[in-house]
């Protein structure tokens, strides 16, 4: 399961047991999450612009967190930080004892391929693939799985997410929340312990919306951890948790 070989990374099982006495919570436990005064700042022709200004957040395995924040706020700074898109200018990101910011680019790629499913607003499916192709790209990204298997794997998980019915179409013949459906069951394609979203129902009508969060929410119950940023305060509310961002900086969580 070891990707890398000069960093010490590994898949879900280790992820969720794996901890250091780095990564403390409040309460003294290991945070599965642990931002640690991160900053982010943008370097511009303007200037720099400072995004994120001393995040502090813990986040324990199996919460289901919501973002919240005006536009311009930070957040989908925050989830980028997380999922690894981007580095943070100071601080320290860890996930279970892994500082993710120390990996090199392509461990990086490898290790949130195996223990993060990112969920975007527009869906980000791609276009030549059918649905189920789709939901293999993780796992021949990541040589997750006997490749033989794979295509049962991806079925099982569309069947989850309601749209087994669909899989062989292209994405552009789904419903919109039909595609989010197709991009949630990529994220979970190798079964990551954890997922993050930015504005997953931003696109979707309040049914559709409601439905996706519901999704989320029996991934939760599933033991699955999730952090995601909305505009939608209802949903925000009906998460376990709330954080709220302004300026870069969280004033409630
Ligand atoms: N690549 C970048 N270069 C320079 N400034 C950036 C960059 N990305 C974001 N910013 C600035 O950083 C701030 C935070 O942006 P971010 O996208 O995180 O906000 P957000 O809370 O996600 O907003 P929204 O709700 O509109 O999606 C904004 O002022 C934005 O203009
Ligand atoms: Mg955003």
């Amino acid at each position: 399961m070891v990707v890398g070989e000069t960093v010490n990374y590994s898949s879900e099982k280790h992820v969720k047991t794996r901890a250091t006495s780095e990564s403390k919570s409040t309460n003294g436990h290991s945070a599965l999450i642990d931002f640690r005064d991160v900053e982010k700042i943008y370097r511009t022709e303007a200037g720099d612009f400072p995004a994120l200004r001393g995040i502090n957040l813990q986040i324990e395995g199996g919460e289901f967190v919501s973002v919240i924040g005006k536009s311009g706020s930070g957040k989908t700074t925050l989830v980028n930080m997380l999922t690894g898109i981007d580095h943070p200018t100071k601080g320290e990101i860890s996930i279970a004892g892994v500082n993710i910011h120390e990996l090199t680019e392509s461990n990086m790629a490898r290790w949130r391929g195996r223990n993060l499913g990112v969920v975007f607003q527009f869906f980000q499916l791609l276009p030549t693939l059918s649905v189920v192709q789709n939901v293999m790209i993780p796992m021949d990204f990541c040589n997750m799985y006997v490749p033989a298997e794979r295509m049962g794997i991806a079925m099982n998980l569309l069947e989850q997410v309601g749209i087994a019915d669909h899989a062989h179409k292209p994405p552009s013949r789904l419903s919109g929340g039909q595609q989010q459906r197709a991009a949630i069951a990529r994220a979970l394609a190798n079964d990551p312990p954890i997922i993050a979203t930015d504005e997953p129902t931003g696109n979707l009508d309040s049914k559709t919306a409601n439905q996706v969060f519901e999704l989320f929410q029996k991934l939760v119950d599933g033991g699955k951890t999730i952090l995601m940023v909305t505009h939608d305060e209802d949903l925000a509310k009906r998460a376990g948790r709330t954080v709220e961002i302004a300026d870069g900086e969280i004033i409630r969580q």
